[in-house]
């Protein structure tokens, strides 16, 4: 293995993520683990130079302030004691900081700054080899960043044993399923299995106007499909997920508040019955596009913006419609090339189009129209939690509305969405 490691034990801090940032920003590799981690179990990670026990404001769990195991404290690796208010606090100044934990890492510990993607990519695809074997794997394949991020790392891990499955639930936007199935199967030669069940969720969907009850029916016919073509399959063990550090660190640590739980369109249930393979489980998203952009994928995958599992049914709002369904994938088609030519594709966190599920009048050519209006809605966040609305210049929305109310049938208004979040919700469903 090529990279040094430096443990940080989790004792309540809320900072354990920015922690470990800073030190992979110092080049050198770290994780977070629980407390009560055995020192058998950290004699089983590869490479561990030194261990932080960073303690919080979460450190009394249940009337009892939490430690480490004697075993883990006394087992000759440096260790640094840091805590948000008790007897080691850390400096308040940023640059200080830095100079404690380069002190530690470099010289306590002599660590190396060998962190970087190429020794990653590396690294994992030793241990996929090692955990895969010559068995099967196979892979939800969506086409969002991570999933398309673990296909590649497989493929170059292990080629024809990946196989990946591509469901097209209808959902998807303007050009999506195609370009999965130009790089993953033409360029990268993957086995990839592609359905096109549009037909059967927009049955399953017809009628439904309760934004809850479509993400139910979303979600469970994507399961179900997935295991229908995975039955066709003989001989799979593994199951690839393109689980990120965020989502586990999300889910709750045993100190730390959950968040939120995750769930999408495309996170399988456990219970299928296949082994996990998550080589990206301990990545930061800009690491896990840095990690896609050092394996060739192209940028427009590797840079897209944030896109719902339950994807553009949530913005064909109320029951949706085939010809709804169609004003909204090419209104947001519209919109990503007006904002792509303006220079704003990386600059805009997430940007698209709504299309509700009333009529306005209008006029086109002297005669009377009854047409939807296309809302666009365009916003900054850094954790979708609460977010602010981008000042997009006048003329661009100007043109971008001529396109649409000229380019996108049954169309004749276009609106802009001043609301940030709160009190809007960046989707509208
Ligand atoms: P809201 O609308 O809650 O959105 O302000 C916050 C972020 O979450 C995305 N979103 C979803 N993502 N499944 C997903 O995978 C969903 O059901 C879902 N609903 C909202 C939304 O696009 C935004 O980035």
């Amino acid at each position: 293995m090529e990279q040094d490691m430096i443990l940080i034990l989790d004792l309540g801090s809320t900072e354990n993520p920015r922690l470990a940032r800073e030190i992979r920003a110092l080049g050198v590799y770290s994780e977070i683990y629980p407390h009560d981690i055995t020192a058998a179990e950290v004699a089983a990670l590869p490479n561990v130079k030194g261990i932080i026990l960073n303690g919080g404001a979460n450190r009394v769990v249940d009337g009892q302030e939490i430690d480490v195991l004697p075993e883990v404290a006394d087992c000759h690796l440096p260790l640094l004691k840091v805590d948000h208010q008790g007897e080691n606090p850390w400096p308040a100044a940023e640059a200080e900081r830095k100079a404690v934990l380069q002190k530690f890492i470099f010289e306590t510990c002599g660590a190396k700054a060998n962190w970087n993607m190429e020794n990653f990519i590396q690294d994992q695809v030793e241990l996929i080899r090692r955990q895969v074997g010559d068995k099967q794997v196979l892979l939800a394949l969506s086409g969002g960043v991570d999933s398309s991020v673990v296909a590649a790392l497989l493929i170059k891990a292990i080629g024809k044993q990946l196989t990946c499955v591509h469901v097209n639930h209808g959902l998807l936007r303007k050009g999506e399923p195609e370009q999965v199935v130009e790089v993953f199967r033409n360029q990268l030669a993957a086995n990839l299995i592609y359905v096109d069940v549009t037909d059967r969720f927009l049955d399953k969907l017809a009628g439904v106007a309760d934004p809850e009850q479509k993400r139910k029916i979303i979600g469970a016919e994507f399961i179900r499909v997935f295991e229908e073509e995975a039955k066709k399959l003989s001989g799979i063990e593994f199951l690839a997920q393109g689980t990120i550090y965020p989502d586990i660190i999300e889910s709750g640590t045993k100190t730390a508040k959950v968040v939120k739980s995750h769930h999408n369109v495309g996170g399988l249930p456990e219970d299928l019955g296949f082994k996990l393979v998550e080589p990206l489980k301990m990545l930061f998203k800009d690491e896990v596009r840095a990690c896609g952009t050092a394996l060739g994928l192209p940028e427009s995958m590797v840079y897209r913006q944030p896109f719902p599992g339950p994807g553009l049914g949530v913005r064909c709002l109320g029951a949706i419609t085939r010809d709804r369904l169609a004003a909204v994938r090419e209104s947001d088609a519209i919109l990503r090339e007006e904002f792509a030519q303006a220079g704003l594709q990386n600059k805009v966190w997430q940007y698209f189009t709504v299309v509700p599920d009333f009529k306005s009048v209008g006029v086109r050519e002297g005669a009377r129209t009854d047409e939807w209006p296309v809302i666009i809605r365009a916003v900054n966040t850094i954790d979708a939690m609460t977010a602010s609305v981008e000042n997009v210049d006048f003329a661009l929305l100007q043109k971008i509305t001529a396109r649409i109310t000229s380019e996108v049938k049954g169309v004749n208004r276009v609106l802009y969405d001043l609301t940030p979040k709160p009190t809007g919700t960046i989707e509208w469903e």
